[in-house]
């Protein structure tokens, strides 16, 4: 038998990828399971960070492969408007089960960006609906991630994905300050401490420049992950919730990592005990078997919307694929099997030992901060002088070689693994960058 060729490699042009880099040493994945990735040439690696904080059951789940081959055979694809298949229905239900009481309006979409996209939309036409056309205000935070569509990156906060297209954001948004501080907070256990308040109350000084009146929606994700794991200091949601709610400005909160469990609950706003106007999911809904996304809506917001047309459509937005047959086999059979194993609960049951296995990094060489909530944890490193990221990056090259997925963004790790994970494994993951600390300059 020959050996087949490596891919021409030239064709694809890579997402958030350093094209160049990657295709003069690529590191392929070739199949996964469980916990584990296998690479091409047969390398075990760990995976740390459920994929892209998306695998939350676990690769290679045999129900939900087998609901898409079904899926698959029965109905490849129905049409979105103005016609349905029942699992849409079915799924729409099983998602909106897990949202916060009220948050039981479910529009789907293919993934986080739009689901984001979707969300500023409902809250402008919201708005419209209800004769307060004029709030067409949208306040991001710095820092924020909130997926890649005009939409997103106008209300996101990370310089490099918005300067490119700064003469074209969207206009009339504003940002809060992000909430990490090392000087009070490093190393903070869970929430940090100081901060909630102070941070918070700035919303106070957007809306008074501003005015409430012009202010449609506040978004922001309950804990930010991919700008390095920001954990929300002790108070600062609740503040926001009651600032928006005092103004009638809507709240969303972007739960595209955070939802399905990431933190030991169905949402983080469950977990946080505050309930926002609108959630944005994605990742975890599907386990990531098939791309699929969802806006899960107060319902007065979806009935204020649908009431204010006398008939046809009331809003103008969806996609080719919103509820796709294959997204909503996946979403059901994901769903099924949270339930059944209890992976929520699981991560929460974790976390304390996931917590204090992370926080043995603290004293590690080039640490100055662990921070952690559910089943995330970020761990901070100096940089390194005129080289930004690139200590970062050795760790998480090192760690891949020794067998463990780590993420980076800036200097900071991230940590997400599956919910499945062992605490074997939890030991295997921070005992491992342990190790590659020491080995790096
Ligand atoms: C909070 C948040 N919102 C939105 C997105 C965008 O999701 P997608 O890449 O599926 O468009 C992400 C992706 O990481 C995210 O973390």
């Amino acid at each position: 038998m020959t050996t087949p060729l490596p891919p021409d490699m030239s064709n694809l042009w890579m997402p958030f990828t350093a094209n160049r880099q990657f295709k003069a040493h690529p590191r392929l994945l070739a199949s996964a399971q469980g916990m584990t990735y296998t690479s091409i040439d047969g390398h075990q690696v760990l995976d740390g960070t459920a994929g892209l904080w998306c695998v939350n059951a676990g690769h290679g789940r045999k129900e939900i492969i087998e609901a898409l081959t079904q899926q698959a055979t029965k109905l490849d694809y129905a049409p979105s408007f103005q016609i349905g298949h029942e699992d849409s229905f079915r799924a729409a239900t099983a998602v909106a089960k897990l949202m916060p009481e009220n948050l039981d309006r479910i529009f789907f979409t293919n993934s986080g960006s739009e689901s984001v996209d979707t969300s500023l939309k409902i809250a402008l036409a919201y708005h419209r609906a209800r004769g307060e056309g004029q709030r067409t205000r949208l306040i991001g935070r710095e820092r924020g991630y909130h997926g890649v569509g005009f939409g997103g990156i106008s209300v996101g906060g990370i310089s490099p994905n918005r300067k490119t297209f700064s003469g074209v954001l969207l206009p009339g948004v504003d940002h809060l300050p992000h909430t990490h501080d090392l000087a009070h907070n490093a190393h903070s256990r869970g929430q940090p401490a100081w901060g909630g308040k102070h941070f918070a109350d700035q919303l106070e000084n957007i809306i008074a420049l501003h005015d409430a009146s012009t202010i449609a929606a506040v978004i922001v994700e309950p804990l930010a992950g991919s700008t390095g794991v920001l954990v929300p200091p002790k108070g600062y949601l609740e503040r926001l919730r009651a600032i928006t709610e005092q103004h009638g400005i809507l709240l969303i909160f972007d739960e595209v990592i955070t939802g399905f469990g990431r933190l030991g609950a169905s949402t983080a706003s469950a977990f946080l005990g505050v309930t926002p106007d609108l959630i944005t999911l994605a990742k975890g809904i599907s386990n990531a078997a098939i791309p699929a996304g969802a806006v899960a809506v107060r319902r007065d917001i979806h009935d204020t919307i649908l009431g204010a047309s006398a008939s046809g459509i009331e809003f103008f937005h969806g996609y080719t694929y919103s509820a796709h047959p294959m997204a909503t086999a996946a979403i059901l059979a994901t769903l099924g099997i949270y339930e059944r194993e209890g992976l929520f609960e699981r991560a929460r049951g974790l976390s304390k030992l996931f917590e204090d296995t992370a926080h043995r990094l603290e004293s590690a060489q080039h640490v100055i901060d662990v921070r952690n909530l559910g089943l995330v944890a970020g761990i901070e490193l100096r940089p390194r002088e005129g080289a930004p990221g690139a200590r970062a990056a050795e760790v998480f090259a090192k760690c891949f070689d020794r067998g463990v997925m780590v993420r980076y963004t800036g200097d900071t790790i991230a940590i997400s693994p599956p919910l499945i994970i062992t605490e074997s494994q939890i030991e295997q993951i921070f005992g491992t960058i342990e190790a590659v600390l020491k080995t790096v300059d």
